[in-house]
């Protein structure tokens, strides 16, 4: 297990999902963690649970003048920032008109000026500390076409290369910038975007989590942990050359089209040229 004791992390939309699956990871490696969110019952209910190396703070990353107080309260309790994660994020709701552009700006907002933000705020106390690690959300709907509605598609292909730019302008800084694409984690994120409740968007993302296991190649269901082991490693001084990169975390998902790894769809995809069904399977091996 990476050990992070003695890191001060700020988690962005770390109260359910991928960041509150960070949260506890990186709380179980020894960091202290501020957890910034708008779910203050959700956020309150991980601080009682998880104890005082874990600070909430109620702010719309879309603010910056909310950012900018919660930044201050982490200042105030834990004296400086080691490393930020840029996660808060929600899509699009699902059938939008993609050229609704004030719709278009408010998902830019979201999901890129956010990470601005963010990394604004952070800096001081990373430069005063002698570097540092930023770590932002993108997604694989950044990396292909066909995981995300319109506006969210455009905005995660956009964290990519914010976090290579501003790797290149931070690292005289000492401070690293990385992004990670997860493939398929079942959160509320796709009830949330489909109109759901809360409540309901977190059953629904228990729903997905049972049938996921067959949707990439390695054939188990993504959980939020896995994104919070990549983010340890990147917070970690394992990764102290590592900068400007993103990290897909999709069980394979994007290595190729299904049919380089699912043996039914390459059937389906090669008979019609003539093929037969067992040349096909026999190209998958007797396995
Ligand atoms: N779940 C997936 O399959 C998946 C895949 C790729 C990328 N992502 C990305 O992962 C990130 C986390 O999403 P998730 O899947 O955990 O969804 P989620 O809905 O479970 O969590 C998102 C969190 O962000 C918070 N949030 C949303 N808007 C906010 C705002 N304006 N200010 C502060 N907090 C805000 C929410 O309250 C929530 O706690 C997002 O950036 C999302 O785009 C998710």
């Amino acid at each position: 297990m990476i050990d992070l004791t003695g890191k001060v992390v700020v988690v962005t939309g770390g109260c359910s999902g991928i960041g509150r699956g960070t949260v506890q990871v990186l709380h179980r490696a020894g960091a202290r963690v501020a957890c910034i969110d708008v779910q203050d019952e959700k956020g309150e209910a991980l601080t009682a649970e998880l104890g005082d190396r874990v600070l909430y703070a109620h702010a719309d990353v879309t603010s910056e003048a909310e950012i900018a107080a919660a930044f201050d309260r982490v200042m105030q309790r834990f004296g400086g920032v080691d490393a930020l994660f840029n996660n808060a994020g929600a899509a699009e709701p699902l059938g939008s008109d993609p050229f609704d552009v004030a719709l278009f700006e408010r998902v830019q907002r979201l999901l890129v000026s956010s990470i601005v933000l963010g990394t604004k705020f952070a800096i001081p106390s990373m430069v005063g500390r002698g570097g540092g690690s930023i770590v932002n959300t993108a997604s694989i709907a950044g990396l292909q076409a066909g995981y995300g509605p319109f506006a969210y598609s455009v905005a995660k292909g956009a964290v990519i290369h914010l976090s290579r730019v501003a790797a290149a302008g931070l690292a005289k800084y000492a401070i690293r910038v990385n992004a990670i694409c997860p493939g398929l984690i079942p959160t509320a994120i796709f009830g949330r975007a489909l109109g759901d409740s809360i409540a309901d968007a977190d059953r629904r993302a228990r729903d997905i989590g049972e049938r996921a296991h067959g949707f990439q190649p390695i054939r188990v269901a993504g959980a939020p942990e896995d994104i919070g082991n990549a983010v340890a490693y990147f917070v970690s001084d394992l990764s102290r050359f590592v900068t400007g990169q993103f990290l897909a975390v999709d069980g394979g998902l994007t290595v190729g089209p299904r049919q380089a790894w699912d043996e039914d769809a390459a059937v389906e995809a090669w008979t019609r040229f003539g093929m037969s069904a067992e040349q096909i399977r026999g190209v998958f091996g007797a396995a």
